[in-house]
């Protein structure tokens, strides 16, 4: 049994426009001790679908299940929840600040949270708080838990918020974009910390990122979320080496070029579409320049591609590269013959 295991779920707000489809149908699990990297542009459920798992979201229609050790998460007892959340699965933002409080130390804060789980008196809460920012790297640990967290940069204090997710030694990391404001040396050392993490512990991470960069240094699985459905799931090889699915080949051309080669990228083209009132069809259509009819009317199941049971991929386009180069250059013809590119962005570069 996985340690996580969610299917189906599925999470809408109301809000005064309609309804919010914000996560659809997403399944996935997570192995113990392993990294699952969830991807995909800003907007498409990463953060939704994870806080929902934690039970963090608030005034949402969710069904689903999303099983924790076996217990199923949605719909669980809020005391369950707050037992589960710090405990068993630790969570770590973006922003720092959002999560430590500005008028306490942060000794102070990792103390409180150990003390509110765990029977243990101060001093040894104290002794332990210590450890833990010394095992992220903080340097005079000892020293620093007496500071507050604006005296700590942001790397450092990014390294502190992950030493109070890490200080119950939960099963599960959660890592909502935590090096997304980060530069790029300090967004590295950051991840180390989390590696090394996982490995003296046994951790399993969900780290949730915009970033293929990020992904192929940490994943061991990555699910590609774009419109609040899971467009691709595969073992990180197979995805940057055989993808499938036509978004996951968009966001690796948009990738920046390792080495500062300076290489101009390729964003995709237009953007995501309104989860109010999605169309029928395939909600990438509109941006895929390998669309074709059945592509507007039907969505595609999130099949198995390439004869792997570990990758899939929803899609209707056939495995082979052929089949894609002629729907290509098909629609390329069709948008140059009517002189409009609006159903079938062609990126610069590709020409019938
Ligand atoms: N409380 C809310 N009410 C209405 N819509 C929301 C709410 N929270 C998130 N959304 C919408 O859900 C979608 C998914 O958001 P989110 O999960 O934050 O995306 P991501 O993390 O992938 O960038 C977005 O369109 C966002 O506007
Ligand atoms: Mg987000």
């Amino acid at each position: 049994m996985a340690l996580l295991e969610v299917r189906d779920l599925e999470v809408a707000f109301n809000t005064a426009d309609g309804v919010v489809q914000a996560v659809r149908g997403l399944s996935f699990d997570v192995e113990r001790g392993s990294t699952l990297a969830i991807v995909g542009e800003s907007g498409s459920g990463k953060s939704v679908a994870t806080q929902t798992i934690a039970g963090l979201t608030r005034g949402a229609r969710v069904s689903g299940t999303a099983r924790f050790d076996g217990i199923d998460l949605i719909g669980a007892d809020p005391e369950v929840l707050r037992r589960v959340r710090g405990a068993q699965i630790g969570m770590i933002f973006q922003d720092p600040l959002s999560s430590l409080h500005p008028y306490y130390t942060v000794g102070w804060q990792i103390v409180e949270m150990i003390r509110a789980h765990r029977k243990v008196t101060k001093a040894v809460a104290q002794q332990r708080a210590a450890e833990l920012l010394s095992i992220v790297g903080i340097p005079r640990a000892e020293q620093r838990i007496h500071d507050y967290p604006h005296q700590f940069s942001g790397g450092m204090r990014q390294r502190v918020m992950i030493a109070m997710a890490m200080a119950l030694d939960p099963a599960l990391l959660i890592a909502d974009e935590p090096t997304t404001a980060l530069d790029v040396t300090v967004q590295a050392q950051v991840l180390d910390v989390m590696r090394s993490l996982q490995e003296r512990f046994g951790t399993a991470i969900i780290l949730i990122t915009h970033d293929l960069g990020v992904v192929a240094e940490m994943a061991d699985e990555v699910v590609v979320m774009y419109a609040g459905a899971v467009m691709e799931r595969a073992p990180r090889r197979t995805l940057f080496y055989r993808n499938h699915h036509p978004y996951t080949e968009g966001l690796l051309a948009s990738l920046p070029s390792q080495g500062g080669t300076g290489q101009r990228l390729t964003p995709i083209p237009g953007s995501p579409p309104s989860l109010i009132s999605l169309p029928a069809g395939c909600p990438f259509a509109p941006r895929c320049r390998y669309a074709f009819d059945r592509c507007w009317s039907v969505a595609p199941p999130l099949d198995m591609v390439h004869d792997d049971p570990a990758h899939r991929s929803a899609c209707w386009l056939a495995d082979d590269a052929q089949g894609r180069r002629d729907n290509q250059a098909r629609n390329a013809a069709e948008a140059a013959a009517a002189g409009s590119s609006d159903r079938t962005p062609t990126p610069a570069g590709v020409g019938p």
